[in-house]
């Protein structure tokens, strides 16, 4: 099946691949390096070497337990260029506070999408969130309301806001946000979205985030990537956290 920003997706039962160590480390300093040229910094845990995550694993419980940090998926396909983004969970808060109703009710995310490259088609049960375009090519999103299923509803109209203005689109159709603009997207709006004409950074507000339970996808892939350890990680990625870090 062909999908509009270039990607190919996989069939049912089809071999999942890994992402070298050395491709992340290498990604991940070129991440560092665009967001750094839009004046973005991120916070210091960014910085940290996973022997000093570990030394501090205690004091750090809000980082790891919270799945701050570094977030490079090819959603398991081995296609990074094709299929994937880069991902920062820079805040995120408590799902506990969410059920009391106060608290840490917010998260907040900042990515990369590389030009034409498919962050695939998905919906999420709890989480609302902004989808920001902080700078670079043009963002562009496919979007879906869910039918009665809950799936991607073929027919019926979409409809968003898009800063302070409502926004309607036929079923599929496609949101373009240059740089500055943004859309919400609320539990239940099917989206996709790639950059044009150049890589774009993503801010993404939202409300608390959990990256393990919240991602309907359309397709059958994974949320995290399968990792060869050919060279030491630069940064511990999320999923890394449970299988490299001793409670
Ligand atoms: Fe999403």
């Amino acid at each position: 099946m062909f999908l509009r920003g270039g990607a190919e997706m996989p069939e049912p039962g089809e071999e999942a691949q890994g992402m070298e160590r050395s491709r992340i480390n290498e990604i991940l300093r070129e991440g560092d390096a665009f967001i750094r040229s839009f004046g973005y910094v991120m916070p210091p845990f960014a910085y940290f070497a996973p022997d000093e995550m570990q030394r501090r694993r205690h004091e750090l419980a809000a980082i790891v337990d919270g799945r701050l940090g570094w977030d490079i998926t090819d959603y398991g396909q081995g296609r990074f260029d094709a299929l994937g983004l880069f991902l920062f969970t820079v805040r995120n808060g408590m799902a506990e506070d969410l059920a009391r109703g106060r608290g840490m009710l917010y998260a907040e995310k900042i990515m990369i999408s590389r030009k034409d490259q498919l962050s695939p088609m998905h919906r999420h049960v709890v989480k609302a969130e902004d989808i920001i375009n902080r700078g670079g090519g043009s963002l562009v999103l496919e979007l879906f309301t869910s039918d009665a299923a809950g799936d991607p509803d073929a027919d019926a109209e979409v409809s968003v806001m898009t800063d302070g203005v409502p926004r309607t689109l036929p079923a599929g159709g496609l949101l373009k946000l240059d740089p500055g603009e943004s859309v919400t997207l609320l539990p239940g709006v099917w989206h996709a979205f790639w950059a044009e004409g150049a890589d774009v950074l993503i801010g993404e507000v939202s409300t608390v985030n959990d990256d393990l339970t919240d991602n309907v996808f359309r397709e059958p892939i994974g949320r995290f990537s399968t990792i060869e350890e050919d060279e030491a990680p630069l940064h511990l990625l999320v999923s890394d956290y449970d299988r490299l870090l001793t409670p």
